[in-house]
């Protein structure tokens, strides 16, 4: 048993430069810390983001209330617990909140400190922090569906669509997956310049040129993916995140312009773009609420990778009832959606033993914490969504699977895609 010495807190910066909270768990002294991303468009179910609201204090977007709770009421609580107890010192940070959406501590509090716990637990046994969570040998690299230009509300192009993506299915390892997207994305920079827009990146990495229209979007992809000397749809795959809440009225969207239209009308477009341009993955096609359109969907495509991340916030009972309504075959994880490591690998599990894939995800407001990538190997999970391969706070998740497929030598084998 090691048991925690301290717990404290401070208050950093994340990737947009706003105020975030770092969480740091000592033993001894050995110590681990951990920094809880944000995201833009976020789900109306997601777990309780905790900021000050004092507008003369970083208009406020200031973390010091969590802060506070970290060093005093979780400190307390966790003081001599075994650090290597995951699911109980989770259990206690669930209690000491008490509500459904971890509003009084905050899920950024919580979660800065259930993973510092696990990473803690993992140095002092000096094992990988990947071989700590759900597999314990055979690990597999995921695959990365890098966001290569962006829109929605990452950037201010009026793009509709929120991420186009490329995943590398033809990559026999992860370096040759980076060393595949690096070239599809030097091309993409080229047809941008040579088109006269900017070439500056989005929140994610991502190009953000001056675009409305997602088929110019996609036309851009397809010439960059051919120009590196890849077919679409073979070595490379475009896979999109609509994030449709944010393109969603009175029951209608304007997902394919900025025209409303039905549900009915929307899965015929995204079908037709589908075909067209050999989509395999779709992420939030539909609503957070919308199950009846989600369905449809499913019904009426079928060989389509289709992501629920803002339906499912990374949430069992919301997963569960997606899975009784056949809303998905696939779950997009985000550990600060639900708040603790635990729960977090309690959706991993439910969705693995349905069939759904799951893919592991940074937020669009990230940091340098590379957590996600040995979490991403140590679930089996079979992709990872850390942006483009630009911006630190995204290349650093990528760089540290190439060490982690590094340190497993022979053994290292990518994931399948299902
Ligand atoms: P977010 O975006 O972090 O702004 O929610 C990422 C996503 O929607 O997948
Ligand atoms: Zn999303």
């Amino acid at each position: 048993m090691s048991k925690i010495s301290r717990v404290i807190a401070r208050q950093v910066f994340d990737s947009r430069g706003n105020p975030t909270i770092e969480a740091e768990v000592f033993s001894g002294n050995l110590s681990c810390s951990a920094i809880c991303p944000s995201g833009a468009s976020t789900g109306t179910y997601e777990a309780f983001e905790k900021r000050d609201k004092i507008k003369r204090k970083y208009l406020g977007k200031s973390v010091f209330k969590a802060i506070n709770i970290i060093n005093n009421k979780i400190a307390k609580k966790l003081k001599n617990k075994n650090v290597h107890n995951q699911e109980k010192i989770d259990t206690i940070l669930i209690n000491l909140d008490g509500t459904k959406q971890k509003i009084n501590l905050g899920a950024n509090s919580i979660l800065a400190v259930s993973i510092a716990v696990k990473k803690l637990s993992a140095k002092i046994k000096k094992v990988p922090l990947y071989s700590s969570f759900l597999i314990k040998k055979n690990f597999k690299l995921p695959f990365p569906m890098m966001n290569i230009i962006n829109g929605g509300a990452h950037s201010n192009n009026g793009l509709r669509i929120q991420e186009f993506m490329i995943r590398p299915d033809g990559a026999k390892n992860f370096s040759q997956a980076v060393q595949m997207c690096f070239l599809v994305i030097q091309n993409l920079k080229k047809i941008i310049n040579k088109r006269g827009f900017s070439t500056s990146v989005g929140d994610e990495g991502g190009f953000a040129p001056m675009i409305s229209k997602n088929e110019e979007a996609l036309n851009m992809i397809v010439q960059a993916i051919k120009k590196s000397g890849f077919k679409n749809g073979k070595q490379i795959s475009i896979c999109l995140d609509v994030a449709a809440n944010e393109l969603y009225k009175k029951n209608k969207y304007s997902i394919h312009s900025n025209k409303y239209i039905t549900a009915e009308k929307s899965v015929n477009l995204f079908k037709k773009i589908i075909t067209k341009y050999k989509i395999k993955s779709i992420e939030d096609p539909f609503a957070e609420n919308d199950w009846k359109s989600w369905n449809m969907l499913m019904k009426k495509i079928k060989k389509v990778q289709i992501v629920g991340d803002d339906i499912y916030v990374t949430n069992l009972q919301r997963l569960k009832i997606g899975f009784l309504n056949k809303s998905s075959n696939s779950i997009l994880i985000k550990l600060n959606q639900i708040g603790t490591v635990t729960e977090t690998l309690e959706v991993i599990k439910f969705a693995h033993a349905i069939g759904f894939s799951t893919i592991i995800s940074h937020r669009s407001g990230d940091s340098e914490d590379t957590f996600i990538a040995d979490f991403a190997v140590g679930t089996n999970s079979s992709q990872i969504k850390s942006g483009s391969l630009a911006r630190s706070e995204r290349v650093s998740k990528y760089n540290q699977l190439i060490r982690i497929e590094e340190s497993l030598g022979k053994k290292a084998k990518m994931n399948k895609i299902h």
